[in-house]
């Protein structure tokens, strides 16, 4: 049985990483904040260590022992963007720095996002050996969280997995998404449409980061700007790579709904909505999750990374289609009440209104499909 730590098990991911490790049989402890929400942590019988990676004391006692440390915890969202770089920079320098301070270190997965490193180059999906480019604050801290790890990198063996758009149980940034189409039948799909986005589902993405923890290459001493930057860094993505139209489609079937309007919207819509969302969390104290940063990634273009280096080197493969997951996912949004409980008669055919044609959604040429690694 060995011991590891999940920074971030209240949240989202992490409560999935917590479930797969202990199915595993380890012993799993979990940082969390004196405000974190245990309930649901608590009854997997995870032990819970209290601390705040951007409070470097509170971590040495929580990492002591461990034989891996998985660093989850991350703001996703922002009123200020310096508390992105407090959390997603300073944060990790500390969790790569207390593991540094054990005399066995332990090794350090870190969650990074696509963010960190950018959009796909025209036409063909990112690989890990792209030069970086992110274009939003939460991209950039994310990236400077990975240069803060690779500091430690040669005291510490540590690889980064760097996820897309994440879905699953226990989701609340999609959530608004799925019950627009379950309430009112209508997907709004921001700028053109023609983008693609790489997709993951959470349970997979464990599986993924506990495969990095025991077979995954490590950052160089060095660290991203040795010979080899792609060392030690891996992207995390299901094989089916959708556009917004079409993954609103999916779910749609996955919440039995017949009909679905996709309702395209102007790119300057994008940046409206966000204005109206930055004076109400400016008013309200409470930072939403579309405001200007994440525009900036909206209007970037297609968000898409081969899973290839994670397939070749970590033998990944992810245990359902995307199809099931969404299925999955719905089942488990009804009876949690996040949504409202499915209909008796729901047909399981769904009809989509498409307002625009086809050549709006655009498709990949077939040999970006899974992009190749240099
Ligand atoms: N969800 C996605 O689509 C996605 C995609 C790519 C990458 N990621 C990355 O994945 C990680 C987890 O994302 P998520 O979607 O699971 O986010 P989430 O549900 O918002 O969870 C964030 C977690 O980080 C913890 N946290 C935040 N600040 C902290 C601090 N100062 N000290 C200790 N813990 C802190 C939170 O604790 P509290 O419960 O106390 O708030 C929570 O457990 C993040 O690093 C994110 O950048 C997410």
């Amino acid at each position: 049985m060995a011991k590891v730590l999940i920074t971030g098990a209240s949240g989202f991911i992490g409560w999935h990483l917590a479930e797969a490790l202990l199915a595993c049989g380890d012993e799993v402890a979990c940082l969390v904040r004196k405000t974190s929400r245990v309930d649901r942590l608590r009854t997997l019988g995870v032990r819970l260590a209290y601390g705040d990676v951007t409070d470097p004391d509170s971590l040495p006692a929580a990492i002591a022992d461990c034989r891996t440390v998985y660093h989850v915890a991350g703001c996703t969202h922002a009123l200020h963007s310096r508390r992105f770089y407090e959390v997603n920079q300073q944060g990790t320098r500390n969790v790569a720095r207390a593991c540094a301070q054990v005399s066995s270190s332990p090794v350090l997965v870190l969650v990074s996002s696509l963010a960190a490193v950018g959009p796909a180059p025209e036409g063909r999906m990112r690989i890990e050996s792209d030069p970086p480019d992110p274009v939003s604050h939460y991209g950039r801290s994310k990236r400077a969280g990975e240069r803060m790890a690779a500091e430690f990198a040669d005291r510490v063996p540590t690889t980064i997995v760097r996820p897309p758009i994440v879905l699953g149980e226990g989701d609340r940034k999609g959530l608004d998404m799925f019950r627009l189409i379950d309430r009112f039948g209508v997907h709004v799909v921001p700028a053109l449409g023609r983008e693609r986005y790489s997709v993951i589902h959470a349970a997979d993405l464990a599986r993924l980061l506990i495969l990095a923890a025991e077979r995954g290459t490590r950052l160089a001493p060095g660290g991203l700007d040795a010979p080899a930057p792609r060392k030690g860094t891996y992207f995390a993505a299901c094989n089916e790579h959708p556009t917004y139209a079409e993954l609103g489609r999916m779910i749609a079937v996955a919440l039995g709904r017949r009909r679905v309007a996709i309702v395209p919207t102007p790119p300057r819509a994008a940046w409206v909505v966000a204005a109206a969302n930055e004076l109400v969390s400016r008013l309200s104290r409470r930072s939403r999750y579309l405001n200007f940063d994440k525009t900036r990634e909206i209007r970037a273009g297609s968000w898409l990374c081969s899973p290839q280096a994670a397939v070749d080197e970590l033998e990944f493969s992810v245990a359902a289609s995307l199809a099931q997951r969404l299925n999955q996912t719905v089942q488990w949004y009804r009876r949690e009440g996040w949504l409202r409980a499915a209909r008796a008669a729901e047909p399981s055919e769904v009809e989509t209104v498409r307002p625009f044609d086809e050549a709006t959604t655009g498709r990949l040429p077939k040999d970006t499909a899974t992009g190749s690694r240099t």
